[in-house]
């Protein structure tokens, strides 16, 4: 369990960001079946990585530690080999459904199988469209555990039902190994990692805009040639230091390397329309993705609205934007947030129960949240519940050090999934985390 108590003297100081989750894993999994060896830096040591990384050990692969980087002896498309042990991907929803993309095009079976929230979440989204291109999976193909047998698969043409960049990320993995050309259209552009990834990689892949949709074409049995890669910092994991650092007075922190590829700053966008003082500096491109320095300084934050779109532009982001509409001076509305429901918890409910338990009159309508931080109602309860969430007990770690009342986090140890060092960076810069 975690205890967040108010601070006193605002967040300060530099603050070194840990590797971004979606291109940690990307970095692993393309790599890995890449014809050579490749050099990643600054990837993201967690838990929903190392499931990552276990997975392609378990199938052969030779990933080796050197000093702070790793080293991937990829062996090319198809030297995977099947794994004895069922692959256990832990609380990873992303190693799920890029795995079975990739998994359900190789000529040996699989099983994965994940803990009690992974087991719980959709995987139809994936199986579905897959089963197009001849892929093979057991009867309960809507969860894990989950048997892939692996085929030959067919080229596909298909249009995404959901804007999700597991799924397009899972269908590309299976076509990259499908004979033929595969086109996949996304009508609303979702976090393009692996499309940047793999042009790196000399893929044949080409992406071709049409008004808001991508047109994705990629001609399959190409072998993929190794580029080494530096993982920026992750956006969603510098998202709760930004919010810390707005809410909290006398505060000012600077983080450097932060991912700002254009399909994923949602969090950015909507801060800015809340007035936060936030400055970016030093922009610029490595291994394809946006990157830049971060200036935040303590501000007045209105509340904002926001539109369906913005949601799969900042999915992961909405809870610990919550934190900061409950600190702002007038309402905020954030629509179109159904896909919180099938996150590692239920986000949407949790982030309304534990608002209100807090005092904070908030709540749900459909889909839609409604923050009204003018309206005071009398907190409940001082426990927060997480539903072992990550995102949950970062952001409410957060509001507890602005409210004023100790919040214990029950089931903090999630954190580890995605940041391991949360409570001792937070309380480097000012915080104030008890474990
Ligand atoms: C991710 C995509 C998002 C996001 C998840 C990571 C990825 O999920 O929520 O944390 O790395 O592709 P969806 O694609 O399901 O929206």
């Amino acid at each position: 369990m975690l205890i967040s108590s108010k601070i006193v003297n605002g967040i300060n100081g530099t603050i070194k960001i840990p590797g971004d989750k979606s291109i940690s894993h990307r970095s692993i999994i393309i790599p890995s079946i890449s014809k050579g060896d490749t050099q990643i830096s600054n990837l993201l040591w967690s838990e929903d990585v190392i499931r990552t990384i276990n997975a392609f050990q378990l199938m052969g692969v030779s990933i080796q530690v050197d000093k702070d980087d790793i080293i991937i002896e990829g062996k090319g498309l198809n030297s995977l080999t099947k794994s004895d042990k069922k692959i256990n991907l832990g609380n990873s929803g992303t190693s799920a459904r890029l795995l079975t993309g990739l998994l359900s095009s190789q000529n040996f079976d699989s099983i994965l199988v994940g803990d009690k929230s992974l087991s719980k979440r959709p995987m139809e989204r994936i199986t579905k469209p897959l089963e197009l291109m001849g892929a093979k999976f057991n009867n309960n193909h809507n969860k894990l555990p989950l048997k892939i047998y692996g085929k030959k698969l067919n080229n596909i043409d298909y249009e995404l039902e959901l804007p999700s960049a597991q799924v397009k990320t899972g269908l590309i993995l299976a076509a990259l190994n499908a004979e033929g050309i595969s086109k996949i259209v996304e009508k609303k552009i979702t976090r393009n990692h692996t499309e940047i990834m793999l042009e790196s990689f000399n893929a044949d892949i080409q992406i071709k805009k049409k008004d808001t949709a991508n047109h994705i074409f990629i001609n399959g049995k190409k072998e993929l040639i190794p580029k080494n890669i530096s993982v920026p910092s992750d956006l969603s994991s510098a998202s709760f230091f930004i919010v810390a650092a707005l809410i909290n007075k006398n505060s000012f922190i600077k983080m450097n390397n932060i991912n700002l590829n254009p399909t994923r700053d949602g969090i950015l966008r909507a801060l800015n329309l809340m007035q936060a003082n936030i400055q970016i500096n030093n922009k610029r491109i490595i291994n394809g993705e946006l990157i830049g320095d971060l200036e935040i300084k303590t501000s007045e934050l209105k509340g904002c609205e926001l539109e369906n779109d913005n949601a799969r532009l900042m999915i992961d982001e909405y809870p610990i934007l919550s934190i900061a509409a409950a600190f702002a001076k007038s309402p905020s509305v954030f629509k179109g947030l159904g896909e919180l429901k099938v996150k590692e918890s239920n986000r949407l409910e949790l982030i309304r129960h534990n608002l209100h338990n807090c005092g904070i009159f908030c709540k749900v309508n459909g889909q839609d949240l409604y923050i009204d931080p003018t309206k005071k109602i009398n907190p409940k309860e001082n426990q927060i519940k997480t539903d072992n969430d990550h995102r949950i007990a970062m952001s409410f770690a957060v509001m507890g050090m602005k409210l004023g009342v100790e919040l214990k986090i029950i089931g903090s140890k999630f954190i580890k999934t995605s940041f391991p060092n949360f409570l001792i960076t937070l309380n480097s810069v000012g915080g104030n985390l008890s474990e």
